[in-house]
């Protein structure tokens, strides 16, 4: 079994080599190939990755190419987590937006519609590759923004494209903790968007276990969202949201902590990555004790700002390990042998959420097994829920459609239409100040 890691030279590819070198089953993967247009990074990844195989017999073997093609040639799995503009570009991102006031996140508001803009061209070239060289692969995408970024694949790929992100799954664990439920045995009633979703109930053994927590504030303060929303507007919306959810409800504190940071998120990755990658050209460092401090000091301090206007704390120990590497292990198990799981993805909607048209990439529980990934029917979302992933959507098309075209008008129609965008002068500025900054968006005439 053949897995091909687009974006091979990245910080968390060691997460999911090493998810794989857990995996002792049949048909596991046994043969990795990593792709990224750096040699420097591949090189640097290559190292850990040794390190983490040196103890372990019979661990998959790793090449690694420059060569598009050639990685993708022979794939039956293929990683996608590729960032184009690098993160100098999620800085930039985050630099231009807060300069308009406005939100910068990498997948929110006006930065994601950015860094959406430059990567939906690669990612489509790069579908349209899958489709001529390795029609029987499947393609897990991790590249952000992600809903919008695997429906862009899907248009070249239908369902062999699955989006896969790690909140909601981290939602649902935290959840099924504080209720004392096994993550395993529960249902997690959870749907929206890629990073703008809620989780509506909690089922175990076909009991809605959610009103229990919602009913007690206690229990309700104890978790990640309970601190960061704040327990009475969890109890008000009578569900939990995605902790992305956060720049929507508390916008205006969120857009104002991240103008006052002296370095932004992206700033800090940015630094903080170019340290990593640079103690990778020592010989006799150890590259899997500085991957590991940097990852850990990069998952302690993930959202700090928002947990700051919060007043939520630290992290909580059990939540600094995400799961990402998980989900995408889970599902190409799920898939490659026909162990049928319930996962939640990022697919077609084909009628799960009937606001929404059958192509619109959502995220929703899918039913897993070798024919691919099945959403699962869910209730329908309140209307306030219904308003934003209606206007977000529509925006995720708009962008679609200027990455098409290489349309600037399509463009700024794209940035005035999102609900975090509260002017059409500042979606203009924006689309000005991008291109000044983003090579990758010069195609925009
Ligand atoms: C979560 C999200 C991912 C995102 C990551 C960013 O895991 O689900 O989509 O890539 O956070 O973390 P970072 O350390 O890059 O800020
Ligand atoms: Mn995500």
């Amino acid at each position: 079994m053949k897995l091909t890691i687009l974006g091979g030279g990245g910080f968390r590819v060691p997460l999911v080599y090493g998810a794989l070198l857990t995996d002792r089953g049949e048909g596991r993967v046994t043969e990795v190939v990593l792709h990224d247009l750096d040699d420097s990074r591949l090189y640097a990844v290559a190292r850990v990755l040794a390190e983490q195989a040196a103890t372990v017999p019979d661990a998959p073997t790793v090449t690694a190419t420059t060569d598009l093609d050639e990685a993708l040639r022979g794939a039956d799995f293929i990683f996608s987590a590729i960032r184009v503009g690098g993160l100098e570009g999620r800085a930039n991102d985050e630099r231009v937006a807060l300069a308009e006031g406005v939100l910068g996140q990498e997948t929110v508001g006006a930065g994601g519609i950015a860094y959406g803009l430059r990567t939906v061209p690669v990612a489509v070239d790069i579908a349209r590759r899958v489709a001529r060289l390795a029609p029987d692969a499947w393609v897990i995408n991790f590249t952000n923004p992600a809903g919008l970024v695997t429906e862009a694949m899907s248009r070249h790929l239908g369902d062999r494209v699955i989006g896969i992100c790690d909140s909601p799954v981290g939602l649902g664990r935290r959840i099924a903790k504080v209720l004392g439920a096994n993550p395993r045995e529960a249902f997690i009633d959870y749907v929206g968007l890629n990073h703008l979703g809620w989780v509506r109930g909690l089922r175990v053994a076909g009991r809605d276990e959610l009103p229990r927590l919602l009913a007690d504030p206690d229990l309700l303060g104890s978790f990640e969202e309970g601190k960061l929303f704040g327990t009475d507007w969890l109890q008000s919306l009578g569900a939990i949201p995605n902790e992305y959810l956060h720049y929507y409800y508390f916008n205006r504190e969120t857009v104002r902590a991240y103008s006052e940071v002296e370095r932004t998120r992206g700033a800090f990755l940015r630094d903080q990555q170019a340290q990593f990658y640079d103690e990778m050209k020592r010989p006799d460092a150890s590259a899997l004790t500085v991957w590991d401090r940097t990852r850990a000091e990069r998952e302690a301090t993930y959202m700090s700002e928002n947990r700051e206007t919060a007043g939520a704390g630290e992290r909580d120990a059990d939540d600094l390990s995400g799961g990402y590497e998980k989900v995408a292990l889970a599902l190409m198990r799920a898939i490659a042998r026909d162990e049928r799981t319930t996962l939640i993805l990022n697919v077609r909607n084909q009628g799960a959420l009937s606001v929404l048209d059958t192509d619109a990439v959502i995220e929703v529980p899918c039913l897993v097994d070798a024919n691919g990934a099945h959403p699962v029917a869910v209730d329908p979302l309140p209307d306030h829920a219904t308003g934003l992933v209606c206007a977000v959507k529509g925006v995720e098309r708009e962008v679609l459609a200027a990455a098409e075209s290489g349309s600037r008008t399509t463009a700024v129609k794209a940035f005035a239409l999102h609900p975090l965008v509260d002017s059409v002068n500042v979606a203009r500025r924006l689309v000005e100040g991008y291109s000044e900054v983003h090579p990758g968006l010069a195609y925009l005439k």
